[in-house]
């Protein structure tokens, strides 16, 4: 293992954590869906987006704060909901929460989180929001998102785009996802009054879900509820008719299903159809500050990272999840002052080109 100075951006990361935990942990947090197109795509529309920078812009003072549902913050990067963090780390999710705080800066906890969230709560430094996978037991969804709440979290983040569990092929190989399914989903979503699987599929307890649950969510919830995998215009719209407070445009980060485009390429589109009536955030192969720059260029508030801060914490606990959040902040703020942009409001579309 290299000492962690000598690591200079994201990608010395994953090949550090690569190394240093089990192969199957380290498939699970990388890996993708079938194929793996998807995953690829997020990073390779990337390609497609350029920058036309202004110059002679005064840029002595830069400033990457940003306030998201009243909580500010120094960097319009997040940590995006994954879980099970104790496979990266022994110290899991309390690790990489010390880190988002230490960092100033939002950590958003899975349903699927190794540590309880009252424990995460009580171990976080800096805000925390929740991720909520919704099963079909209406009083266990309540219970989680009040648990959640009373633990400290500020926003609650529907996850919409998992309502099956996927064909991750790096796992069902690593014999991972077996015990997995079995363990802990197939027998939660049964005992829960999910129906039988059909067509061998494995059972995903959220398969039941409709646009009615943002009803039920906002009635109790008491924080805002995000909509996170929103991917065309027009589930934008409704979200927005619905209720949502806010939408993640995401793709699980390739990891669901296989041949849905870059969530860079259908942000256009979603953030001509949120209209500014609400925040639209986005997450998906952002592994580079100038990533992170285009996308806010396109008109997403903030950005989250998924398996950068794994990468980080499976290499050296929290400190690693610290040293990747620094990493991508000090390169946003590099690329916005090369871009001639010293802050938030002064980033417009006028500052990319998408080529077709
Ligand atoms: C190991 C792993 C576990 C994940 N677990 C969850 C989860 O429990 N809930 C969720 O909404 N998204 C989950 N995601 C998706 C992330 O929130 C995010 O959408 C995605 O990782 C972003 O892409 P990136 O990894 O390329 O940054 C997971 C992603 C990874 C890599």
């Amino acid at each position: 293992m290299p000492p962690i100075e000598d690591l200079v951006n994201v990608f010395d990361f994953d090949a550090a954590c690569k190394q240093k935990i089990p192969k199957d942990a380290y498939d699970y947090i990388s890996g993708g869906a079938e194929d793996e197109f998807t995953l690829r795509r997020n990073r390779e529309a990337f390609g497609r987006v350029t920058f036309r920078p202004n110059m002679l812009v005064d840029v002595s003072r830069l400033d990457l704060s940003v306030t998201l549902f009243g909580q500010r913050i120094e960097m319009p990067i997040l940590i995006a909901p994954t879980g099970a963090h104790r496979r990266a780390h022994a110290d899991g999710e309390l690790a990489t929460a010390r880190a988002a705080g230490a960092a100033k800066t939002i950590m958003a906890v899975s349903t699927s989180s190794s540590y309880p969230i009252d424990q995460i709560g009580k171990a976080a430094t800096g805000p925390l929001w929740f991720q909520l996978y919704a099963g079909p037991d209406a009083d266990a969804t309540r219970d989680k998102v009040e648990r959640a709440v009373g633990a400290g979290c500020k926003t609650v983040c529907l996850t919409v785009d998992a309502p099956y569990f996927p064909h991750r092929e790096r796992d069902i190989r690593n014999r991972m996802v077996r015990a997995e399914i079995q363990n802990e989903m197939g027998a939660n979503a049964r005992r829960r009054g999910a129906p039988p699987p059909r067509y061998g599929l494995p059972v995903r307890y959220t398969a039941q879900l409709t646009w009615s649950i943002l009803d039920d969510l906002n009635g109790y919830a008491k924080v805002p509820v995000l909509i996170k995998g929103i991917l065309t215009p027009g589930d934008a719209h409704r979200a927005v008719e619905r209720g949502a407070a806010g939408i993640i445009v995401s793709n699980h980060g390739g990891r669901y299903l296989d041949g849905d485009p870059a969530t860079i390429e259908v942000l256009p589109g979603i953030i001509d159809a949120a209209a500014g009536k609400i925040p639209v955030l986005i997450d998906g192969g952002f592994r580079r500050g100038a990533d992170v720059l285009k996308a806010l260029a396109i008109g997403a508030k903030a950005v989250l990272l998924g398996r950068p801060p794994l990468w980080g914490l499976g290499a050296f606990g929290q400190q690693g999840v610290e040293r990747v959040l620094q990493l991508l902040q000090t390169e946003l703020a590099l690329a916005m002052g090369l871009a001639g942009r010293p802050n938030l409001a002064s980033i417009d579309r006028s500052l990319v080109v998408i080529d077709r």
